[in-house]
């Protein structure tokens, strides 16, 4: 959990200072923070008097992460704080498909998503009749969802899996017959990583891709490997399988800033969205970041304003509604990659 407290204009420029990322474009002067803190203080005081909790995405701005957020993570650890929470409302900073996962899990709570581009491509990328049609092509495998996928989605497949354990589940599953969903970079990569542990299974994929991860390219990789030989390349299993086998370390997003914590070296390459890279800055000054990343639109399109917004005038669309026959569907499936990822570390 972070740590709130109350800001004043310097004490926030102290934790943001070290912060330069998008080629400078997410940097904080002691202007800007002088601007922002009166914000961050009132929505803070807010959270309390409605008591509601923010859980936060790595990929979501830096002011927000650790002005106002209870909870930072990947979309494996968001969706265990949202459990744990004993909040009335939930306010996720993130994309739509993670707020749906806090809903699914908490009926009882209100959850409200004040980014207003909410989407994700890899989560737009298919529907659930798109999954029923395919279920009659493949009637005996298995249908593993990544956790970017719609309540919808996720109702019509048997398992979900996040980044952090898509690898160690799919291995667990008795099945030895597996259609994985939407993301084909991730689904050859999945392939590869089996191969590798030595699992023979037959496994099929979508081909959804997302429109950060999927641009990042080997040659460039290369190229910078030549330029810093001691940066360790750290990648995201959206990538295209030439950049992951071509890196030091693959994970899920907190996975990603583990390694950095307990790696050596003092500089990475950072193949993902640049949320991280601007976590990195903060929470390891000691180390640095070479080449560029790239943003997501959708994450970044939460902004303190509209967290504002949602916990003083919530409009209908910031509210996640999924109807009860979906939602508990969609519950059996997440509550399957519990059951897994307790399964795989037995
Ligand atoms: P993580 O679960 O690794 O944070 O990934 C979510 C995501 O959307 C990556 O693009
Ligand atoms: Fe979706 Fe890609 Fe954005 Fe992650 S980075 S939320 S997968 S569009």
């Amino acid at each position: 959990m972070l740590t709130i407290t109350k800001y004043t204009p310097d004490s926030l420029y102290e934790k943001l200072k070290n912060i330069k990322v998008a080629s400078g474009a997410c940097q904080f002067s002691r202007k800007k923070c002088a601007e922002i803190a009166p914000l961050i203080n009132e929505i803070n005081e807010l959270k309390t008097q409605k008591n509601a909790v923010i859980l936060v995405h790595s990929y979501v701005s830096p002011e927000i992460i650790y002005g106002v957020g209870d909870f930072v993570g990947d979309s494996y650890k968001l969706s265990k704080n949202a459990v744990e929470s004993d909040a009335d409302i939930i306010v996720f900073a993130a994309v739509r498909f993670m707020g749906e996962t806090a809903q699914i899990l908490n009926p009882d709570k209100k959850v409200l998503i004040p980014g207003e581009l909410d989407g994700c491509t890899l989560a737009d990328s298919i529907t659930a009749e798109q999954v029923k049609r395919l279920r009659s092509y493949y009637p005996t495998h298995t249908f593993v969802c990544y956790i970017n996928t719609t309540a919808e989605v996720k109702a019509e497949c048997d398992v979900c899996v996040t980044s952090s354990n898509v690898y160690d589940i799919v291995e667990t599953i008795e099945n030895d017959k597996i259609y994985f969903l939407p993301d084909k970079l991730m689904g050859q990569n999945l392939q590869n990583e089996m191969h590798r542990r030595g699992v023979k299974k037959d496994i099929q994929y979508y081909g959804g891709t997302c429109y950060v991860h999927e641009e990042y390219d080997v040659e460039d990789l290369q190229k910078i490997r030549l330029e810093y030989p001691e940066a360790k390349v750290v990648s995201h299993p959206e990538c295209n399988t030439d950049v992951c086998e071509n890196s030091d370390y693959v994970g899920s997003t907190e996975q990603m800033l583990d390694y950095m914590r307990k790696e050596e070296a003092k500089q990475f390459l950072m193949l993902t969205e640049c949320g991280l890279s601007a976590r990195l800055q903060t929470e390891f000054p000691d180390k640095s970041l070479v080449g560029s990343c790239t943003l997501c639109k959708y994450m970044k399109s939460n902004t303190l304003e509209s967290i504002k917004q949602v916990l003083t005038d919530p409009q209908p669309h910031h509210y996640v509604n999924i109807d009860e026959a979906t939602r508990q569907g969609a519950q059996k499936n997440i509550e399957m990659m519990f059951h897994y990822v307790a399964k795989a570390k037995s």
